[in-house]
């Protein structure tokens, strides 16, 4: 059954005072014609002093207000903006003045006044987030963020490290702990006078993913259904719709709808890619879970194509190489670029640090042609790089922060040698883009994932809020598709189908875990080509903790850390050739030789970024940081 919809919606960036005129003037009735639905918007005026002071744009968001016939069905505020928060490692053990030694857990006569806990943690000191620091973060954003975003990326990692010898972790304080940041986020993004709306109905929707430190033992993780997924179903009934019940089970990943047929946010289980899970070998085998997450995938992905929708992808662990088997990092990879018509871009946490990683398609294809034979795919011209796999093997393998060989007494447990992981990226990836002949016009070869910092203190606690472009929102007439609890149940079916196969050789074209080749007539999505959802900027927000141990009256804030639009990054917009252009900027950064004006731009820019990848801690000038 398809209903047509027909969706206005005012073009309106501009001046305040034209925008009521142009509202009444857009707004058409239709009651006339019965099943129809209306929307139409404008420009919100906000308090731009407000907005300004947080580093974000005022008279971004548009008033929403859908009518069916005549009756005002739903005014919502679409504000084009949303947080990505992550890692927020809450230690209820912690305690003011116990000793890093101790993980910030007991006392130690010996710790020097330096090496001691502080009321909101300190950065590199080894220790998890005190108490304090979760609950004040999260307090923060509801009084200065809450009402300014959509929705809320929250990727994982909600309980402490198992880092304590006299107190490891047990399974059901695991739970537990999941439980307790699940409800406080749910309330913390909880409009008033929302208290009886359902959850999943509320206007901030939260899509929060698995952490590897969110599982018992860390990093482990069983193919579904397991008592795992269920409990973790149970734990995240607030943001998991109803009809994903079953397809979570299969291993905790899911998506949400975060603006009703427009936009979609895919939470995806990395713990199934991930190296350090001793439970999972790679994505080439169909028994493995990572070969029926991409399966999912694809069914998800090609829905969403259908629909017209555009989607983020979200995740805990970042495609890197070093993290990733190499067949789920080029799966991933090439996922990302075959379906560049929708996808705007990957967020990840896990890694502490800011920064970002390019994929490179071509590359990730090579991989997988390697894997399964010939595929008939596009290239962007005779590539002379040998082996993807050189690659993977350029990355050391770095241990998580908390089993590193130890440093000086200071640093015991703390980060060491993220400037060497750091300066991988550069000379292994950055280094390596093409250019345009080889990459496309708008960089379509590649895709990238974005890191960000997160709230633990491994080095200070920060995250970010991005804006995307909504100011355009054209007059299109939609449908309405199937509701998703039918799509969901032939999926069910179709994955069902898809298990009991037992050929185990079966033939790449019909391997659902690999993308058919992105059709040649859709056009680039929002991550290429400036459009609807297109990212705009963002704002990275951080505490100097450091300040705050010597400040004990310092009132508890956020400050903003930097935006992308600033004299010093100077990205006009986040689409991939934004990023291309500063990565290849990164890269030049170390030219041994040259003198010129261009390598000392690049030097500089590198010295912010990595001031920036470690939130403004100092860090990259410690002993520690280039082991
Ligand atoms: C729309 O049209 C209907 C029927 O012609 C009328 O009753 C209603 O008042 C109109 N609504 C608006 C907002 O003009
Ligand atoms: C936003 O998207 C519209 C098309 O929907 C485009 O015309 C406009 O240039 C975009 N704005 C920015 C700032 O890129």
């Amino acid at each position: 059954m398809f209903r047509q919809v027909v969706v206005v919606i005012a073009v309106l960036l501009g001046l305040g005072g034209m925008l009521e005129v142009l509202e009444r003037s857009r707004r058409v009735n239709i009651t006339a014609r019965s099943g129809y639905s209306y929307i139409s918007s404008r420009i919100v005026d906000d308090d731009a002093e407000e907005y300004y002071r947080l580093g974000l744009t005022p008279h971004h968001s548009i008033a929403v207000t859908t009518l069916a016939g005549d009756a005002v069905v739903d005014k919502t505020v679409l504000h084009g903006r949303f947080l990505h928060v992550t890692d927020f490692h809450p230690d209820e053990m912690s305690k003011i003045g116990a000793s890093f030694e101790n993980r910030c857990h007991r006392k130690d006569k010996q710790a020097l006044p330096d090496e001691v806990m502080h009321r909101y943690g300190d950065a590199m000191s080894g220790c998890d987030s005190p108490l304090e620091l979760y609950e004040a973060t999260l307090q923060w954003i509801r009084d200065n963020l809450k009402d300014k975003i959509d929705f809320v990326v929250w990727t994982g990692d909600n309980v402490r490290h198992d880092n304590d010898r006299k107190n490891p972790r047990y399974e059901g304080e695991i739970f537990s702990m999941n439980e307790k940041v699940a409800e406080k986020m749910s309330s913390v993004f909880m409009d008033d006078g929302e208290e009886d709306t359902m959850p999943l109905d509320r206007r901030v929707k939260i899509v929060p993913s698995l952490g590897n430190n969110d599982v018992y033992p860390h990093n482990l993780f069983a193919p579904g259904p397991t008592l795992q997924t269920r409990e973790l179903y149970k734990i995240w009934r607030n943001f998991v719709p109803t009809e994903q019940l079953h397809t979570f089970d299969r291993g905790a990943y899911f998506f949400r709808e975060v603006i009703p047929n427009k936009l979609a946010v895919v939470s995806i289980n990395t713990l199934y890619l991930f190296k350090s899970n001793p439970l999972c070998d790679n994505c080439y085998n169909r028994k493995e879970p990572g070969y029926k997450l991409f399966q999912w995938l694809g069914f998800v992905l090609k829905e969403l194509r259908k629909r017209n929708m555009k989607v983020w992808l979200t995740g805990h662990v970042p495609p890197v190489p070093k993290n990733l088997h190499y067949s789920c990092h080029a799966k991933m990879s090439v996922w990302q670029h075959e379906y560049r018509d929708i996808i705007i871009g990957s967020l990840y946490g896990h890694m502490n640090i800011d920064h970002f990683v390019p994929l490179d398609s071509v590359k990730s294809w090579r991989t997988i042609e390697k894997r399964l034979g010939k595929l008939d795919y596009e290239t962007y011209g005779d590539d002379d790089e040998k082996d993807d796999l050189e690659t993977y093997e350029a990355f050391g393998l770095l241990d998580d922060d908390f089993e590193i060989e130890r440093g000086s007494r200071r640093y015991d447990n703390a980060p060491s040698g993220k400037v060497s992981y750091l300066e991988d990226v550069r000379d292994g990836l950055y280094a390596k883009l093409k250019g345009p002949k080889k990459a496309g016009k708008d960089g379509e070869r590649y895709s990238f994932a974005h890191v960000t910092a997160s709230v633990v203190p491994t080095f200070n606690p920060g995250f970010r809020v991005w804006e995307y472009n909504v100011s355009e929102l054209y007059s299109s007439e939609e449908q309405i598709y199937e509701p998703w609890e039918q799509f969901f149940a032939r999926l069910e079916v179709e994955l069902a189908a898809a298990d009991s196969q037992d050929t185990l050789d079966i033939e790449a074209s019909k391997d659902k875990t690999i993308p058919p080749i992105m059709p040649a007539d859709l056009p680039l999505g929002p991550a290429y080509t400036p459009q609807l959802f297109s990212p705009e900027r963002y704002t990275q927000y951080y505490v100097d903790l450091d300040y705050a141990a010597k400040h004990p009256d310092w009132k508890f804030e956020y400050q903003v850390e930097y935006s992308t639009d600033d004299d010093e990054y100077q990205m006009d917009s986040l689409l991939v050739s934004d990023w291309l252009k500063m990565a290849r900027k990164l890269a030049k950064s170390a030219t041994v030789a040259a003198d010129d004006v261009e390598t000392a731009g690049a030097k500089k820019l590198w010295k912010t970024y990595l001031n920036r990848a470690f939130i403004d801690t100092g860090y990259q000038d410690l002993p520690v940081a280039n082991k």
